[in-house]
């Protein structure tokens, strides 16, 4: 029985992921009975394991279609764990990154077959599937300058280290995703002010879920 809401941010690096699902958590929490922040590579013990292999560079030797195994892997434990019983017990979930970066950042280049990785993808999701996709949409230049300034001294990850030609490589990706699902995905212009992004989001939200809109009413 599934009857939560699944609610996912991607987007390439900087774009403010982790700040617009901090906001619209805690705007939801005061309609939703029970609202779950959770994020990719991670949330279960296992998947964060495999979170510090994989953006110490550890697994970069695979290749792209190895990398997207191990990325699979701790998105099923995630799923099992967290993801499919917080949907069965009808809470939002909000994931920072989840099946449309695989796609991207493992799909980029195009060392790993589209359709190898459509394959895994619907193997590895078993049905789980996202309501609603926000691709937050920033120029790379000003993403990476934005990822840099936050980590400070610390040394760039796996992924934060590619080159400039990669990451319009993942936005062109991120809009080729957008654009084949406009359903489920809703481009957002991250380079906006935060509050209006934020805004963005929840009309977004409201648009695609109306009950939300009526003032004190518990999401059932
Ligand atoms: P993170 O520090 O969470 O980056 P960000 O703040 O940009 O979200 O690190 C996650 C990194 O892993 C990010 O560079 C994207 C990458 N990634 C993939 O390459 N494939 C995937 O399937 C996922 C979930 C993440």
């Amino acid at each position: 029985m599934r009857n939560g809401r699944f609610i996912t941010f991607e987007g390439g690096e900087g774009a403010g992921k982790s700040t617009q699902i901090r906001r619209l958590a805690t705007r939801l929490r005061t309609h939703a009975r029970e609202v779950v922040a959770t994020r990719e590579p991670g949330g279960t013990p296992l998947a964060e394991r495999l979170r510090s292999i994989i953006l110490a560079g550890g697994a970069r030797d695979f290749g792209d279609f190895g990398e997207a195994l191990l990325f699979s892997a701790a998105r099923i434990d995630h799923i099992d764990r967290i993801i499919r019983p917080a949907l069965a017990r009808g809470a939002f979930v909000l994931c920072d990154r989840f099946a449309d970066s695989t796609r991207a950042y493992q799909g980029a280049r195009g060392g790993a077959e589209e359709n190898m990785l459509a394959i895994l993808e619907a193997v590895t999701l078993g049905g789980v599937r996202p309501d609603l996709t926000f691709i937050l949409d920033l120029a790379p230049e000003i993403g990476l300058e934005r990822a840099r300034a936050r980590r400070g001294q610390g040394g760039a990850d796996r992924f934060e280290g590619e080159d400039l030609a990669f990451h319009a490589l993942l936005r062109d990706k991120f809009l080729g995703i957008a654009r084949a699902e406009p359903e489920r995905c809703r481009v957002v212009d991250a380079a906006k002010p935060e509050d209006e992004v934020a805004e963005a989001i929840w009309s977004a939200c409201l648009e695609q879920w109306p009950l939300l809109a009526t003032e004190g009413r518990q999401w059932a």
